[in-house]
């Protein structure tokens, strides 16, 4: 617990450090990233006294304490700073060490002593895994895509924008955030195919070519397809590049529940990176927010969200399997496999359907999902998958609002569990999490339209004792 509180403060440490990035001041990154260990005086705690000129490790001077604080003693418990801080960074806090010019920490920088995210302590992780603000300049976060340089680009629903998040230094803290896009309607989707960024706005799907070289100048962008049907409610759109190189995109119904199975909604459909080729993949869906495809076997997995005015108990929202064009998931005639609806499933079976691989609960607003292939987090992770949880907006007691792990087996949902809770207590809410994606570390981001961040989370093993 300790060592998980430690952890928790590194990340929070490093989260900060982004304020004050400009002027490289040694006593500021000693108060970020060594005060939790070393005392905000140096006066020693977890980590050695740093002020008594009682150099037990490394000697005094410059050259061999940057190498020290580089490589750490990791076995003794000081971390390797090299992967978290750079070297100018490491520079100015050994020169900070040599000459400390009697800096009082405690007297001169209280205010910024505050914790900038208390509220993080309030989320509950599996043991081992920490949780920091990866960001909280993206207003309405909505969809991630993780380019191959590792830009991170967002959707932002409100205001209209897609944004590039930059972390250049390499050291997990945002250090840009840059305007793509701007003035869309209502954009929550963006997916990367071939060096090309597709952006799904409510009637429209649009490609800046080439965007990683183009994103800080303003790109122009192309439309692929804008023929869509023009009503509002469940007009948004997600956008994802499936394994067979083609985009899959929905449109939803246009209602809480209605049938309009013989017009264009309620249905996934797929199409080529140009907008050639546009078909039906699904079927029977009312508002499918997220897609995702095993990794082993390339089949598509999707969430639906159910229809309202059922009650507080139904019908529960879903998670879809569809390994073949074709399907029928039954909106609006039978609802999370079980349910027929009251007026559309009348003369019907649920038995005419594919049920849902699991109903996730009711009103949990299923969104985005991702299967984990990293290998950061442990093994038993591996091939996983996450499911970001909204959150309710029209039951009486608020449910959802995490991120669910869904354990499979054989191609089966074996159990739904909570992987991060705490972003509501009773009708206070800390977050709405949106969607789910992973850096090239194997670390998992989190993004959130309600604060307009996006959260990291990491795996450390704990130390054997
Ligand atoms: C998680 C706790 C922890 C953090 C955070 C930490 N240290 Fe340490 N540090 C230690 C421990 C424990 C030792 C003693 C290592 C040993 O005995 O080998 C140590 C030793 C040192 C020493 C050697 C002191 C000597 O007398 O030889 C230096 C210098 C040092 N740390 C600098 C830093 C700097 C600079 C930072 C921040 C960038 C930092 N430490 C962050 C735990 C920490």
């Amino acid at each position: 617990m300790i060592f998980r509180s430690v952890i928790m403060c590194l990340m929070l440490a490093a989260a900060m450090s982004s304020i004050a990035t400009e002027a490289i001041d040694g006593a500021a990154i000693y108060k970020q990233n060594c005060a939790a260990c070393h005392g905000l005086n140096r006066e020693g705690g977890v980590g050695v006294n740093l002020a008594d000129k009682v150099w037990l490790k490394v000697k005094p001077e410059k050259d061999d304490l940057v190498k020290f604080i580089n490589q750490g003693s990791v076995a003794a418990g000081m971390p390797a700073w090299q992967s978290v801080l750079d070297k100018e960074k490491i520079a100015a806090v050994a020169e900070f060490l040599l000459n400390p010019a009697a800096t009082n920490l405690v007297a001169t920088n209280s205010a910024s002593k505050a914790d900038p995210y208390p509220e993080l302590k309030k989320l509950i992780l599996p043991a081992g895994f920490s949780i920091s603000v990866y960001t909280d300049q993206v207003e309405n976060a909505r969809a991630m895509v993780v380019a191959p340089s590792g830009v991170v680009f967002v959707a932002s629903r409100t205001t209209g924008k897609v944004f590039a998040v930059i972390d250049s230094n390499k050291d997990y803290v945002v250090d840009k955030v840059i305007t793509v896009a701007e003035g869309l309607d209502s954009p929550i989707g963006v997916t990367y195919i071939n060096g090309a960024l597709f952006i799904s706005e409510r009637f429209r799907v649009v490609r800046i070519d080439n965007i990683e070289k183009t994103y800080t100048k303003h790109p122009v962008f192309k439309v692929v397809k804008d023929d869509f049907p023009q009503d509002k409610w469940h007009g948004e759109k997600i956008i994802k590049a499936g394994p067979d190189g083609k985009l899959y995109i929905p449109i939803g119904a246009p209602c809480n529940v209605c049938d309009k199975e013989s017009e264009p909604f309620a249905k996934i459909y797929r199409m080529n990176p140009d907008g050639s080729d546009f078909e039906v993949y699904a079927k029977g869906i009312r508002n499918s927010v997220g897609f995702a495809w095993e990794p082993t076997t390339k089949e598509l997995w999707f969430t639906d969200n159910n229809r309202d005015l059922m009650g507080d108990n139904m019908p529960s929202c879903e998670l879809n399997h569809a390994p073949k064009a074709g399907m029928h998931f039954g909106f609006p005639y039978c609802h999370s496999g079980v349910v027929l609806d009251p007026e559309f499933g009348k003369d019907r079976s649920c038995n005419e359907f594919i049920p849902p691989a699991a109903n996730l609960g009711p009103h949990v607003a299923p969104l985005g999902l991702a299967f984990y292939e990293g290998s950061q987090f442990p093994e038993q992770y591996k091939n996983q998958l996450f499911v970001a949880e909204h959150g309710s907006w029209n039951r009486t007691q608020k449910i959802g609002y995490r991120v669910e792990l869904i354990t499979m087996f054989n191609n089966q949902v074996v159990s739904d569990t909570p992987f991060i809770e705490g972003f509501v207590h009773g009708d206070e809410v800390l977050g709405r999490p949106v969607d789910v994606a992973f850096l090239a570390d194997g670390s998992m981001l989190v993004s959130d339209d309600y604060l307009g961040r996006l959260y990291r989370v990491t795996y450390t093993a704990p130390k054997k004792i």
